[in-house]
């Protein structure tokens, strides 16, 4: 484990408080060369805003029956193009999840764990747990008809969300123990997501898809859990000035 170590960082102005107050009184000086204000970037925005078209859109079911059920019984007349958008955007998550924590047992393969910490094979079953909820995902599509291999706007919008998550997992730099925070950023999405799938899924009628979903959702919650007392217990060690590396892989394994 890489320890956070007192070093030479030379990114705030106390490391030369000469040139801070110099810095300090250019910026005040001299206006900024770009004209405008915040208030004139915000109207850019809000025109580009107006202006741009949608981020994507749900492709139809691709087959006739597929389409006889989306907009049939199962769907009890609601457009369904919500509910396959929200189903892609599990997917697109539960998919970067298993990615996620690929990255994270590389770290762990190089850092090792520590005291409290997760063992390689409790990311692994994570890690398996998150590639069943993918495929769990991907059945439920393709029992109404919908593409799982399409990029609904909600998967594109999450997949650029969750894109720092990612770089912080597969950043060498950034130590295992580190790493752990992006994992609760996507835990907590985790959780919450569920949810809020299985309440839609239930308002389109679809009883069935949001009981196989509830049992994901406690997946999520055992997730996360662990995920807080690992985070928790790596703080506490570095609190008590404790080393945070006392286990090798093979140890800890
Ligand atoms: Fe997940
Ligand atoms: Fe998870």
């Amino acid at each position: 484990m890489r320890e956070i170590t007192m070093g030479t960082n030379t990114t705030g102005m106390a490391t030369s408080p000469l040139d801070g107050k110099e810095l300090i009184e250019a910026a005040l000086a001299i206006p900024p060369s770009s004209p405008g204000s915040e208030a004139d970037a915000a109207a850019v925005r809000t025109t580009y805003a107006k202006e741009s078209g949608s981020i994507g859109s749900v492709p139809p079911p691709a087959s006739l029956k597929g389409m006889a059920k989306a907009v049939g019984e199962l769907i009890q007349g609601r457009p369904p193009a919500l509910l396959i958008d929200k189903l892609g955007e599990r997917l697109a998550f539960e998919r970067s999840g298993t990615r996620l924590y690929e990255a994270l047992i590389a770290k762990y393969d190089a850092d090792g764990s520590f005291e409290g910490g997760p063992t390689r094979a409790d990311l692994e079953a994570i890690r398996d747990d998150e590639m069943r909820h993918a495929a769990l995902v991907c059945g439920a599509m393709e029992r109404l008809g919908a593409d799982p291999t399409a990029m609904t706007p909600g998967a594109d919008l999450v997949g650029l969300a969750s894109s720092g998550v990612l770089s912080v997992a597969v950043e060498p730099r950034i130590s295992f123990g580190q790493s752990l925070q992006a994992l609760l950023i996507a835990e907590l999405t985790d959780n919450d997501s569920w949810r809020m799938l299985i309440d839609l899924a239930t308002a389109y009628g679809q009883t069935e898809m949001a009981a196989e979903f509830r049992a994901a959702e406690q997946h999520e919650a055992h997730h996360l859990e662990l995920c807080r007392r690992w985070l928790s217990s790596l703080l506490a060690l570095g609190a008590r000035g404790e080393p945070t590396a006392p286990a090798s892989p093979q140890q800890a394994a």
